[in-house]
């Protein structure tokens, strides 16, 4: 699973302190989920090297790249209409060079240079590293294709340019690819099969961050639970790993205490989880160290076992009651959020009625909400049939919706008289006299400036809230500074 980083974020072109002796420049810009703005920072360390700084003015742009998300239609119609825009610009800039990366790059390989004029580069997610030598491809008046998808790649070795950074929080990618197949799912066709990165490689990452000022940091994949490093590739290599190896291996939980302890003071969170994989052992490491947030995103996608099974999610609604049961028993005060998709195929009113009754049960801190959208070639474009109508799936997905928003009112009015941690991330969006930043549960909070500021770690005591935002007052920097 993916967490979509929240819509308002999409499609910001990023910017990297620039190096002097660099001539060319790359406007880069990235949709759909945390990891594409992870790969972004990749990407521009890869391409600092061979000479481009960031520019945020696409006009003056000698090579534009926009990596792309495929995981529903509307995502990939977002990214054809940046097309157009990029079209306009290069006919008073024929000099520029236009990139399609990403999973709408894998889906599409080169059927995108036929269906999109613009377009001279497409690299799928696992190309990256050859992107200088598509690079020059281009500038040799050729297009250039490389889409191959890898068991290794996990760019343990590129140290990514963090683009666009608060200088707070910043992500951390330690899984690629996904194994499970949910049959609505794009996300392994066009990011291959799973594969963990080096821990080390990870520690490392976290401790540098932390040295450059860092507060908080995000561990990403597709689906951390499922994080094991047998010492290199990938994990299902290694049926007959040797005993040594799988007592050296190291799974997510061990993930967690090797970068709780490495950084005590540094927040961590992570995204995103799979109820299926998710095991006792990570709950009981959030439970223990302090600096692991008490946060999950637990997609749950229906709550309807009929659909659950169909969807090929391998786990029923009440092994997912249990799974909520232990984490509320061992973090009563854990946040946690979820996704779910109405109109799945042959999705019926008592479904509908199994998705919202499993909601209230839960009383999800918030969640993200989608229509079902077929994607080709998944299992369940090729199996079943796409038939909820339009204007069914869209009254459900506003019942949940609005569901959702009560359960979101509720959980922030618990928070009332309150005090809580928060880090502040940036100003607030609606006020310039006001600090934002999140609690642990990962819920915004605002609160008036006063003398502090960006990465300090605040006690807020609450005072009122809406279903999104909870509003309060500072008591004084935190003990975590
Ligand atoms: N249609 C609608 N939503 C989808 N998601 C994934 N594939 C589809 C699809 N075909 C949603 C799931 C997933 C989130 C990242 O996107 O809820 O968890
Ligand atoms: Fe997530 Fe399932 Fe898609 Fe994997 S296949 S990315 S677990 S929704």
């Amino acid at each position: 699973m993916e967490k979509i980083i929240d819509e308002k974020q999409q499609g910001n072109s990023l910017v990297i302190e620039p190096k002097k002796q660099n001539t060319r420049k790359l406007f880069i810009e990235s949709y759909g989920c945390a990891m594409n703005f992870s790969d972004s920072e990749i990407v521009a360390s890869i391409l600092s090297k061979e000479g481009f700084n960031t520019t945020q003015n696409l006009e003056e742009a000698d090579l534009v790249l926009v990596n792309t998300c495929s995981i529903r239609e509307k995502a990939e119609q977002t990214v054809r209409k940046r097309l157009e825009k990029y079209n306009a610009v290069k006919r008073i800039n024929p000099g520029m060079k236009v990139g399609v990366l990403g999973c709408m790059a894998e889906r599409l390989k080169d059927k995108f240079l036929e269906e999109e004029k613009i377009v001279d580069l497409v690299v799928g997610p696992d190309a990256y590293k050859d992107l200088p030598n598509l690079i020059n491809e281009v500038e040799a008046g050729r297009n250039a294709v490389n889409v191959i998808l890898s068991k290794e790649e996990t760019y343990a070795d590129v140290s990514p340019v963090r683009l666009q950074s608060n200088g707070v929080s910043a992500f951390v990618s330690i899984t690629r690819g996904c194994d499970n197949m949910c049959t609505f799912c794009v996300v392994p066709f066009t990011r291959g099969r799973e594969r963990s990165r080096d821990p080390q490689s990870i520690v490392e990452e976290v401790n540098d961050l932390a040295a450059k000022g860092y507060k908080e940091i995000t561990l990403l994949g597709q689906n951390v639970d499922s994080y094991l490093w047998y010492g290199g590739g990938l994990k299902k290599d290694f049926k007959d790993a040797s005993e040594i190896q799988k007592a050296t291996a190291t799974n997510f939980a061990g993930l967690l205490k090797l970068v709780a302890e490495a950084q005590p003071k540094m927040r961590i969170r992570f995204s995103t989880s799979n109820p299926q994989d998710m095991t006792l052992d990570v709950i009981e490491a959030m439970a223990k160290y302090p600096n692991i947030c008490n946060y999950i995103h637990l997609p749950v996608q229906s709550g309807s076992d009929r659909i659950l099974q169909k969807m090929n999610r391998l786990h029923t609604r009440e092994e997912y009651f249990s799974l909520i049961n232990n984490i509320k028993d061992l973090i009563p005060d854990c946040g946690i959020s979820h996704d779910i998709i109405t109109g799945f195929p042959t999705e019926t009113e008592e479904d509908h009625q199994d998705t919202l009754s499993l909601m209230k049960y839960v009383k999800y801190h918030f969640g993200f909400m989608f229509a079902y959208s077929e994607r080709p070639g998944t299992m369940a474009a090729r199996k079943f049939e796409d038939d909820v109508p339009e204007e069914i799936k869209k009254r459900r997905l506003t019942e949940i919706v609005s569901l959702q928003q009560e359960h979101s009112l509720y959980r922030t009015q618990q928070f009332i008289g309150k005090t809580v941690e928060v880090l502040i991330e940036k100003e607030s969006k609606k006020s310039s006299e006001q600090w934002s930043g999140r609690n642990p549960q990962s819920t915004v909070v605002v609160f008036p400036k006063e003398n502090y500021k960006i990465g300090d770690f605040v006690n807020v005591k609450i005072k009122n809230c809406t279903s999104a935002t909870l509003i309060g007052e500072p008591v004084g920097l935190s003990e975590n500074n």
